[in-house]
């Protein structure tokens, strides 16, 4: 018998979650589907691929599965903040939009806005992680927040907002390099 493909690629997907520690570090579960990520300089998200502060600077177009009818939210978290030994601002909160119809995020109540990545110098690589939840029912009553965006808990605002588990998901490491400071 042939392995199913999709089991296949969600195989794929469990180990680089798990060899980069995103499980558990950021997530109980590794997600069933993947966001496929692309920026406009022409990079994608692949599952770990180190990517420069250049490369991801403007906002990227995200898809992943979805149903019909449903509200997703989108989260992008480093978790390495300030470095992966240390993770005293674990974790900075670099793009949060919610009520996504259609996985188009144009679409959605945007909470904060997409930052690119900006680790500081000798932090070593940082885990940049895009995570999708399904909606149990449409998030009201908060006002967008793009200033307050370290010791940002994803786990604390999925249970908030009864998102659950992740149901897709992504990640690059990205490092500091001279364009961070211009
Ligand atoms: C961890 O990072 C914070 C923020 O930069 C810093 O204040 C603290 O001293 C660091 N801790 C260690 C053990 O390096």
């Amino acid at each position: 018998m042939f392995p199913n493909l999709l089991s296949c690629l969600f195989g794929i997907s469990m180990v680089a979650f798990k060899n980069q520690q995103i499980v558990p570090d950021l997530i109980d579960t590794v997600p069933k589907d993947l966001i496929q990520i692309k920026y406009p300089s022409g990079v994608s998200v692949q599952l770990g691929n180190e990517l420069t502060p250049t490369q991801v600077k403007d906002e990227p177009t995200v898809y992943w599965p979805t149903e019909v009818g449903a509200l997703y939210t989108l989260a992008m978290i480093d978790v390495d903040a300030p470095s992966r030994a240390n993770h005293t601002w674990r974790g900075v909160k670099h793009w949060l939009a919610v009520n996504t119809p259609h996985t188009n995020t144009k679409f959605a109540y945007t909470l904060a806005d997409y930052m690119g990545s900006g680790p500081p110098k000798g932090s070593g690589l940082h885990r940049y992680v895009f995570l999708a939840y399904k909606q149990a029912h449409r998030i009201g009553g908060m006002d967008p927040d793009n200033d307050n965006r370290l010791n940002f808990d994803i786990n604390a605002f999925a249970k908030q907002y009864d998102l659950g588990q992740p149901i897709a998901g992504n990640f690059f490491v990205a490092q500091w390099d001279q364009s961070v400071e211009d």
